[in-house]
């Protein structure tokens, strides 16, 4: 494949200027390929700036369309949401992550009413719902039970279906939990609402800022993930774990966190050519965007390139929108 010495070879030719160096990119980042995710709060008037993630906010109802608005005037096609419960609804069973008028369901409605072509990914979890702050029901010894948490989720998915979500997300990481909602959701003639599952979602520190967000960071206390999240340093269980989604019925895989795993999303990519996305997950948010010793709009852009070149169909990124601005902006200039 590769012939030439110097000097008949000198690869520095196709970088002498910009219009060759654009020629020859091979991987290219558009609004198209990004999903903002949206954190909304129960109550009025509320647009929280998020402490633990600036430039990010809590938005009540009657808030939350203006900066999808905002979204969708910068190319915006698709969002995911994420609910901050009040905390005199949490309990153990979850019993309000099912709610068909509780805030997501209501949410997803208003959205739609507002916005019918923006897409909507749902999350499905328990965390934000629990008064342990885990991702499901547990027991005396604080064990998250899996088949039992599995019926909720698949309650918590069909209600966010009927609400009008495009795509469910479970992202629990209970064992077989693919294969029941799929089940519940075909069942209930919900054929087109899709699946995309966290097949890869690691035991990251790098999601802290993101659980006080949703409220379970305040109630989880000593409590870790590590029972059902992967350990980081595997890679053979992540393949076995994405084999048996598929199997269940997910439509599209998730790699999370992103940018410490650009290994692990190459591999699923290339091992199984399903649409994958990339989750840049809190954590690595604050880490560019709150750092003073390097430019934040060249990092974004630079961070979503390499998404894209390891594999990544699309990415979900709290940086979403600064990109999609950035991107609208080189377009008017150029
Ligand atoms: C939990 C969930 C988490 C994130 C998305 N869904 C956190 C966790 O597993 O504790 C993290 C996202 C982020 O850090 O941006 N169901």
């Amino acid at each position: 494949m590769y012939s030439g010495i110097f000097p008949q070879t000198r690869l520095r030719r196709v970088r002498t200027s910009s219009f060759i160096r654009d020629l020859v990119q091979e991987n290219n980042v558009s609004v198209k390929d990004l999903v903002y995710p949206i954190f909304v709060i129960e109550g009025h008037g509320i647009e929280n700036e998020l402490p633990w993630l600036p430039g990010q906010y809590q938005y009540s109802q009657d808030k939350v369309l203006n900066i999808i608005q905002e979204c969708v005037k910068y190319g915006i096609r698709a969002i995911a949401l994420f609910p901050k419960i009040d905390s005199s609804k949490l309990n153990n069973m979850a019993t309000e992550s099912y709610n068909p008028s509780g805030l997501i369901p209501n949410v997803i409605k208003l959205i739609k009413k507002n916005f019918p072509d923006l897409g909507i990914f749902s999350d499905v979890a328990l965390d934000p719902y629990t008064d342990s702050g885990m991702d499901g029901i547990i027991d005396e010894s604080g064990y998250v039970v899996n088949d039992e948490t599995n019926h909720i989720l698949s309650k918590q998915a069909l209600c966010h279906a009927e609400s009008g979500a495009d795509f469910v997300c479970p992202s629990d990481m209970m064992d077989g939990r693919i294969m029941l909602i799929r089940k519940e959701l075909e069942q209930n003639n919900f054929h087109n609402t899709g699946i995309l599952s966290y097949v890869v979602k690691f035991n990251s520190s790098l999601y802290a800022p993101f659980r006080y967000a949703v409220g379970s960071g305040f109630v989880i206390g000593k409590r870790d993930k590590k029972t059902f999240q992967i350990n980081p340093g595997n890679i053979n269980e992540i393949l076995h774990e994405a084999f048996l989604d598929i199997q269940e019925g997910a439509d599209i895989l998730m790699v999370k966190p992103g940018m410490m795993y650009l290994d692990v999303l190459y591999r699923i990519k290339s091992e199984f050519k399903k649409p994958t996305a990339s989750y840049n997950v809190s954590g690595e948010y604050c880490f560019l965007k709150t750092s003073n010793w390097l430019n934040y709009n060249e990092a974004i852009l630079e961070t979503m390139l390499c998404f894209k070149r390891a594999g990544a169909d699309f990415i979900w990124s709290y940086s979403a929108l600064d990109v999609a601005k950035i991107l609208y902006q080189d377009k008017l200039s150029s």
